[in-house]
């Protein structure tokens, strides 16, 4: 068990002073990548600004925000050279020729239209998950991508922690053989942080449990499933009072062509299980691994064992190094496809429509160059 220390030390490490990587050249050749921000989201520093502080190819260079001087604080926080605000801020840093890549955490209602917009300006796109309010939205800012030969790369930071990683290759080794079942949860209590006008609770922005958390649940299921579900076999939201199309809260039960787990978002936990025909393997803490977690692997009539991946780098910190490899054409330790984030909203979809509340709405943005 970790003592306090231990765990603060971690976060300090993985959030505050990151240590470089050690094999990375300073590499004078290529100047940096520039980052450019649409919107002073809370998630920007812990996602993209802290981690690109420690990684010597990229700039954090421009943020836009409807509030000006919101843009500009957060620019003089962060150490950003520069800032947009006004009504038309997110298309004027576009505009921006400087700017390499862009980071979309903006509500999920409005990451379809900015992504489209950043992707036809040429820019690299880091986007916040879920990618978009349904699949087709998904489906055509990856198609863009492509057509431009640009990088879009959909936000699921803890694919890209060993932590993970280890607890699918433990499965795929074979030694517990294959999964049974298995039961992947993500909640957070309510402590009256989300308040009624909170952007996950409206709906034309694309709020709901299912998206803001039960996107995670799904991905790690599909992700040590190496596959897709067959079918929702259930799926029962919670609705929030003020608004019935909004989930506090979704539990699902999906099925897979072979073998079958499900899952089901559970209150408070932030674990996946899985039965194995031999065994039975747990994660705890799958989405913020470095802050503290734990893998418990449970052989059959065997020793059960815990294991720790000690890293001390943030999930986000791997995201932004596979996210540049990739950008720079070198091969990244692990990539979250195009496929992948489209099935997951796929689902994301099905689930919704089996607990009643349907699709969040697709943007009314029409793209120039999209049907
Ligand atoms: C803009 O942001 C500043 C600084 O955060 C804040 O004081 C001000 O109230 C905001 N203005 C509006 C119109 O929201
Ligand atoms: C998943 O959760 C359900 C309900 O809490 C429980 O019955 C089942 O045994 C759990 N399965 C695993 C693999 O943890």
């Amino acid at each position: 068990m970790s003592s306090v220390f231990g765990v603060f030390k971690r976060v300090y490490a993985a959030f505050i002073s990151p240590p470089r990587p050690p094999n990375v050249e300073d590499n004078n050749a290529s100047p940096p990548l520039r980052i450019g921000i649409l919107g002073a989201a809370a998630i920007a520093p812990p996602a993209l600004v802290l981690p690109a502080k420690s990684h010597p190819e990229v700039e954090l260079y421009a943020i836009a925000a409807r509030n000006i001087s919101r843009a500009e604080n957060f620019a003089k926080k962060h150490g950003f050279k520069k800032w947009y605000g006004g009504k038309d801020g997110y298309q004027v840093l576009l505009n921006d020729p400087a700017i390499d890549i862009v980071y979309n955490p903006l509500p999920n209602g409005l990451h379809y239209e900015w992504t489209m917009k950043a992707l036809a300006a040429g820019k690299h796109v880091l986007l916040e998950k879920p990618s978009g309010n349904t699949a087709e939205e998904t489906r055509r800012m990856f198609s863009l991508a492509d057509q431009k030969g640009l990088v879009l790369l959909e936000a699921f930071h803890y694919r890209f922690h060993p932590a993970i990683q280890r607890v699918r290759a433990i499965i795929d080794s074979g030694e517990l053989g294959a999964i049974k079942e298995v039961n992947a949860t993500l909640a957070f209590p309510n402590l009256g942080l989300i308040g009624n006008n909170d952007i996950r609770m409206n709906y034309d922005l694309g709020g709901g449990a299912m998206m803001d958390c039960g996107c995670y649940p799904l991905s790690c299921v599909r992700y040590l499933a190496f596959d897709n579900p067959s079918a929702v076999i259930s799926a029962t939201a919670v609705r929030y009072p003020r608004d019935p199309r909004i989930d506090t809260g979704t539990t699902a039960k999906l099925t897979f062509a072979s073998p079958t787990p499900g899952f089901l978002p559970r209150w408070p936990e932030i674990s996946v299980r899985a039965i194995c025909e031999r065994g039975s393997i747990e994660m705890f803490n799958f989405v913020m691994p470095v802050i503290y977690h734990s893998i418990t692997v449970a052989p059959d009539g065997g020793v059960t064992r815990t294991e720790k991946a000690e890293e001390w780098w943030s999930t986000y910190r791997y995201q932004l190094e596979a996210f540049v490899d990739k950008i720079k054409g070198r091969t990244p330790q692990t990539w979250m496809s195009a496929e992948d984030s489209i099935a997951n909203m796929e689902w994301v979809e099905k689930i919704y429509e089996e607990s009643g509340l349907g699709s969040r709405p697709q943007s009314t943005y029409v793209h120039p160059t999209a049907s």
